[in-house]
């Protein structure tokens, strides 16, 4: 009997869905904080197979989730490239930004997956060490994500530096998209090799772009690593996540060739009956800021998702990742109220 997991992305509908949540690992669990503490900094953290290994399995222990999700960051790509990446204690990523054509020319996709070795190694360790039954996800972020943290610098709310920069001078641009799709299946790659069964692309800023750059730097290049990794591996399932993308979703689903997709808070769920469970397994999307409420608010919107999502091929999850403040029992709370079939 194959995992629960990827027989949704397979495309079947289970009474019970399977259950993983974005961001599963982290500071509002105690165990993590203590592994992190010892670590040094967060890159440090992501860079120790063994450490690695460890707060990926601490989620699985406590909850028993149906899927583990590696413990990394999208940002260990640029750092692969040769780009300087830190993190600044309680002000997130910092990175010295690529702003120019001639700031790319150090960039070498070729040397990613021979920096990124313990990362593997620790994909290895976890695949290893899981449960029969809990399937093991690896990930990367899409490219135009993460040129914004690239171009801006950091985080950014307005992404002036990276729109200016595709609308004055998309050819330069396009040098930086194409090196991180090279980049990013590479590094996905790897990951299938050392032992990841199910890959998901995070496109958390995918809301920024309108709808021609949407088509240009947000379907164009899933498209061209989604195509390339199922020749490598047509039988690993990948999950899209443009986050914030609206309607666009509809063309994102039909244009990329994803499996499945994960939908953001906001979708209504309607929707996304009609236009993509039709086409894709889906993915979500219960409010982090509910998970963290619990209680009445929490079990409603529980059960609006699992029954309108109910006739198709349905993962649940988060609309975004859990937030630093979410009570641990709640999340217990969660996972009971899913796997309670009436
Ligand atoms: O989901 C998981 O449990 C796997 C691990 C994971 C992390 N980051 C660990 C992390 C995953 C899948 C990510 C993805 C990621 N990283 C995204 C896309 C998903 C999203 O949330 O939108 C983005 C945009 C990043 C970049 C990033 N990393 C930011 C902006 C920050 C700082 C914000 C924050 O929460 O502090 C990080 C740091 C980070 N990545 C932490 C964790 C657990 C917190 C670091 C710490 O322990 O101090």
């Amino acid at each position: 009997m194959a995992k629960k997991l990827l027989r949704v992305l397979a495309g079947e509908r289970l009474d019970t869905p399977p259950i993983w949540l974005m961001r599963q690992a982290g500071r509002y669990l105690p165990e993590y904080r203590e592994v992190r503490a010892k670590a040094g900094t967060f890159l440090d953290l992501c860079y120790q197979p063994e450490l690695a290994t460890e707060v990926t399995l601490q989620p699985i222990r406590r909850f028993g989730f149906d899927a583990a999700i590696l413990f990394s960051d999208i940002l260990v790509v640029p750092d692969g490239l040769g780009q300087q990446v830190w993190f600044q204690e309680g002000e997130g990523p910092k990175l010295t930004p690529v702003r120019t054509a001639a700031d790319l020319k150090p960039l070498a996709p070729d040397r990613v997956v021979a920096h990124l070795g313990p990362v593997y190694e620790a994909v290895g360790r976890i695949r290893a060490a899981l449960p029969d039954e809990v399937t093991l996800i690896g990930f990367a972020g899409a490219p135009w994500t993460v040129a914004t943290y690239m171009v801006e610098g950091g985080s950014s709310r307005d992404f002036l530096h990276a729109k200016g920069w595709l609308y004055r001078e998309p050819s330069s641009f396009r040098e930086l998209m194409q090196k991180l799709v090279e980049a990013t299946v590479r590094h996905l790659s790897a990951q299938v090799e050392a032992g990841a069964e199910v890959l998901q692309l995070f496109d958390t800023w995918a809301s920024a772009l309108p709808e021609a750059a949407f088509r240009e730097w947000v379907i164009e290049p899933t498209r061209a690593i989604v195509g390339e990794l199922k020749g490598k591996h047509p039988a690993v399932p990948i999950i899209g996540f443009p986050r914030g993308a609206g309607l666009l979703y509809r063309d994102y689903v039909a244009e990329t060739g994803v499996d499945a997709v994960s939908l953001d808070t906001s979708l209504p769920l309607g929707w996304v009956v009609d236009e993509l469970q039709q086409h894709v397994a889906v993915q979500g999307n219960l409010d982090p800021a509910a998970l963290v409420a619990g209680g009445k608010a929490m079990q409603d919107a529980i059960a609006n998702i699992k029954q309108t999502l109910a006739g198709g091929p349905h993962v649940f999850n988060l609309g975004h990742g859990i937030v630093p403040q979410t009570p641990p029992e709640h999340v217990a709370d969660l996972v009971a109220a899913v796997r309670d079939v009436r």
